[in-house]
């Protein structure tokens, strides 16, 4: 494994030398003010507040080598005042005037301190090669940069503070490293997209006679008048900004904010006229009160001339940002008053970086430090989610910035562990996106707990929507203990959909609003009725071979082509998981809670035994439209009691019967193996077996048969058999999502147009493997589930081929190279699964159980390994011996909490009441 970073500290910092020479690198820098930017070693990449409020050019991953516009800093050299005249580095008349063609070769000499110039990357792979090093951190990203052609060097720090205004911070420090005195004019060039993503293209240029740009003492503005989106054409409310101070407060000298006039006839950003013919007398610097419109807008601040002794450094603060048009003024006001300086922007980089490292509360001890600096970011990557959404980084070109509905359950596994202050109250707001037909919206708004119709009345369905919202919910009353959510009053969304979206309700319009209605009002029901009736409809939503149907899709987003005849196997068997689990705990509730509950009087058939009509594809069916009949537009509002001993009776026994269905009919032996087919296709065909191209296998349709106790542990045994086999390759990373199939499946989905290897189609992608991995644990295959997660770290932390800073990506392509870094509801699950499973520190019912899987490589030298977090609101610090070495470690005796006793591997929550936390040992056996 090539290592190209190294671990700084115990939260993740690296460093690394010349990040620009690996392509598509990309970091994450945000706020919870809502501003989101990406940030190359270049300092190319993007910012934006939303869809619509980008305040530099959106950029998608080609644009990282392709684009000129970054954030600049240009330091104009100046050899001596005498026979210069105002011009740097060649008498005036050799500049001037500057009217003809392309900026030539003026002799001005210029270095950009990002080292985005022509001449910079001209010099790439000769002895004047730049030296230069990242050091980053938790939403910190610091370049330093040494030119052995000029006498300068520069540290470059970027991040966004955590205040409620929406700005990027750009610390820039300049050096002289020569023997002599350097004197030079700094630049910054920063050009300003300011409008919507779409006009990217759609109207690029009509949209920047919208622009109103004006100078005033710290910098530039664009007010746009309008805005040109899918929205229609509104006023605009926004203005974005560059402003910029010296290190002790000094306001820029002059300011050239049209991209025009500062590139210059033939210029670029790589090597811009008013750079390199610069005169200081060039009409194009202006000061404040200049205004103008309907340009291309750029931050190009001018700072005085500056005289540097050998080893001195200036240091130059540059805020590009967005804000109210309404409050502008005073918000520029109140921010350069807050960071006036120098001292005030580090005190502010501290404190954000301390924030960022608060929140991300866990931390692992293994054997291996950068592991345990990679689980760190993996453990990040949630909170990035949750503020990036499924959206706006470089490789994330699509979706408007939401979340999905899958991905919004899932990452609340992360939030339960690092934040679990407030997880009831979005669960519970969450369900009300569930329809009365058990689907849900799939559009979901900008508050906690807000789902919209859908304008286009496009109708899709996704059959695995139904089971995340419990599989979250278990792992919350496990935590917590909290039986008691499943009597929270929730109101049901309501929109055209009905009948799984095969039908429209006609009699449904806006304005009746997204909550489903009797002819008492708003209908409340509680959320165990919501999950009950997101997995009985699913139940006995089956096609031809009596699996759930596919519908729109799966998990797998790109199994979007068979709707009408689909079947998905594998999720049916995680429906039977689910089912099995509830039954559980409403077993639990009715002994600890209340017996009975109350339900929608048309739900309650639902929730009898109706056996009989189980092996009869056409009586679900018809079983299925009898109760969508009676929903399809009011409810009667009349509630039922139901018991709830009897429900469970119910609920375990069409578990029972999937599971044996599935094992009856699904287990394939194949030349390579038996296993699990999870598929029909559009034709109604078993999607995987022997065929004339080969075996096909898929990874998806061994996790849940595993996960939900479908699989025996003989049948595991010969999965593990035929996966390894068919599937793993460890120079990618793993285990791939399926074979080759050779065939562009259109009965089945646009993943199988993807090449082979890439995404959906075959990859190692990480959410499916780390599932996969999750399974294996659960069901106590140790060494299986340890081999599928260690190769995703073994493949994401061997830089030569993944080409990614630390952090796990969304998968790896047929190359090895991690794609998609970031943004992935994978980090949710392996974070999840080292905590809960692997290190086995998880809630039982809101007491804390000890249940480690471990094998020996992961302790230190001395056979220890350990793990800090938050569990019932106090810090624990579990640390684990080895008594004697074994290759493996199922379990735990003498369990000690602040050197105390316990009787075996439960700790009683009552025990952990100490806010300044516990230490917890145990010794692995
Ligand atoms: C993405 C989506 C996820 C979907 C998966 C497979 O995975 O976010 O909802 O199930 O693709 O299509 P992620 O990037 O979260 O790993």
């Amino acid at each position: 494994m090539i290592k190209k970073y190294s671990y700084t500290d115990k939260y993740g910092s690296f460093r690394m030398e010349n990040p620009e020479n690996n392509s598509y690198l990309y970091f994450p820098l945000a706020a919870e003010s809502g501003l989101k930017s990406s940030i190359t070693p270049l300092l190319g990449g993007d910012s934006k507040k939303d869809q619509n409020t980008f305040l530099l050019q959106p950029v998608s991953a080609e644009e990282l080598h392709n684009l000129k516009s970054t954030r600049n800093f240009w330091c104009i050299l100046v050899d001596g005042e005498e026979g210069i005249n105002a011009t740097v580095g060649l008498p005036i008349d050799a500049v001037a005037p500057s009217t003809t063609g392309a900026p030539s070769d003026t002799g001005v000499r210029a270095w950009s301190a990002t080292g985005a110039s022509a001449e910079t990357e001209s010099l790439r792979g000769t002895e004047l090669e730049e030296t230069s090093e990242l050091n980053a951190g938790l939403m910190w990203h610091c370049m330093s940069r040494t030119s052995k052609k000029y006498p300068l060097c520069s540290e470059i720090t970027s991040f966004v503070p955590n205040e409620e205004q929406c700005f990027e911070v750009m610390m820039v420090k300049v050096t002289n490293h020569s023997k002599e005195d350097v004197t030079f004019v700094p630049v910054s060039a920063i050009p300003l997209y300011a409008r919507s993503a779409d006009n990217i293209r759609d109207h690029r240029h009509v949209t920047s006679l919208l622009h109103r740009i004006s100078v005033n003492q710290w910098g530039m503005e664009i007010h746009p008048t309008l805005t040109f989106d899918e929205r229609g054409h509104k006023k605009n409310t926004m203005t974005y900004f560059v402003y910029g101070v010296e290190a002790q407060g000094q306001a820029p000298e002059a300011c050239c904010p049209i991209v025009e006039d500062f590139l210059g006839e033939g210029g670029s950003f790589a090597r811009p006229g008013e750079i390199y013919q610069y005169n200081e007398t060039s009409p194009v610097w202006k000061k404040a009160g200049y205004t103008e419109d309907g340009m291309e807008a750029v931050g190009a601040l001018r700072f005085a001339r500056r005289t540097l002794s050998p080893g001195e450094s200036a240091v130059y603060c540059i805020y590009m940002g967005l804000t109210q048009t309404a409050t502008a003024t005073q918000d520029r006001e109140e921010l350069i008053n807050k960071y006036h300086n120098v001292k005030a922007v580090e005190q502010a980089l501290t404190k954000t970086r301390q924030d960022w490292i608060d929140k991300t509360n866990v931390h692992y001890e293994t054997g291996d430090p950068d592991f345990n600096g990679y689980m760190y970011w993996v453990t990040f990557q949630p909170i990035l989610r949750r503020l990036f959404g499924c959206s706006f980084l470089p490789h994330h070109d699509y979706g408007k910035g939401g979340r999905g509905w899958r991905d919004l359950w899932q990452d609340c596994l992360a939030l339960l562990i690092m934040e679990p202050d407030g997880v009831r109250d979005m669960l519970v707001d969450n369900y009300g996106g569930v329809r009365i037909d058990g689907t849900n919206a799939t559009i979901i708004g900008q508050k906690q707990g807000e789902f919209v119709a859908d304008r286009n009345n496009i109708t899709r369905v996704w059959m695995d929507h139904g089971l995340w919202p419990f599989m979250t919910t278990e792992f919350y009353i496990r935590q917590t203990g909290d039986l008691g959510i499943f009597a929270e009053q929730v109101p049901y969304f309501k929109d055209r959909q009905i009948y799984r979206g095969e039908q429209k309700d006609d009699l449904w319009t806006q304005e009746q609003g997204t909550c489903q209605r009797s002819e008492n009002g708003v209908v409340q029901g509680t959320v165990l009725e919501h999950i009950l009736l997101q997995n009985i409809t699913a139940f006995y939503d089956v096609g031809e071979h009596n699996h759930i149907k596919l519908r729109g899709a799966d998990w797998n987003d790109a199994y979007d082509m068979a709707a009408e005849n689909g079947e998905s196997v594998t999720f049916t068997a995680a429906y039977a998981g689910n089912l099995e689990k509830l039954a559980e705990l409403i077993r639990k509730y009715a002994k600890e809670v209340s017996e009975t509950m109350y339900f929608q009087r048309e739900v309650c058939i639902l929730l009898e035994e109706h056996s009989d009509l189980y092996d009869s594809v056409e009586k679900k069916q018809a079983f299925l439209k009898q109760y969508y009949d009676s929903c399809s537009h009011m409810i009667s509002g009349q509630l039922q009691e139901v018991n709830l001993n009897d429900l469970a009776d119910v609920l375990q026994k069409m578990s029972d019967w999937m599971k044996e269905h599935i094992r009856k009919t699904e287990w394939v032996e194949t030349i390579d193996g038996a296993f699990y087919n999870g598929y029909y296709d559009n034709h109604k065909r078993q999607v995987e077996g022997d065929f004339e191209s080969g075996t096909r296998m898929n990874l998806t349709s061994q996790v849940f048969p595993m996960m939900s106790g479908t699989a025996t542990n003989e049948q595991i045994q010969s999965i593990v058999q035929a996966a390894d086999k068919l599937l793993y390759e460890e120079k990618k990373g793993g285990y791939k999502l399926n074979t080759n199939f050779r065939e562009m499946k259109d009965d089945m989905g646009r993943a199988f147009g993807f090449a082979y290897g890439h995404k959906e189609n075959g990859a190692v992608f990480s959410h499916m493997t780390v599932m996969y991995g999750n399974a294996l644990y659960r069901r106590g295959f140790i060494k299986e589930g340890y081999k599928a997660l260690i190769a995703l770290y073994n493949q994401a932390a061997d830089f030569e081929t993944s080409r990614i800073y630390p952090g796990l990506p969304e998968y790896f392509s047929n190359k090895g190279r991690g794609m998609y870094h970031y943004l992935t509801g994978s980090a949710s699950w392996l974070m999840m699964t080292f905590v809960t499973e692997v290190f086995g520190v998880r809630g039982e019912f809101g007491d804390l159980l000890l249940k480690p899987k471990l094998v020996d490589e992961q302790l230190d030298q001395d056979g220890c390994i350990g793990i800090r977090l938050v569990f019932s609101g106090v810090p624990v610090h579990v640390v684990y011996r080895a008594g004697t070495r074994s290759d493996v470690y199922t379990g735990v005796v003498n369990v000690r909490i602040d050197g105390k006793e316990v009787e075996g591997d439960l700790i009683d929550k009552n025990m952990l009441t100490n806010p300044e936390g516990h230490e917890i040992t145990a010794e692995l056996v």
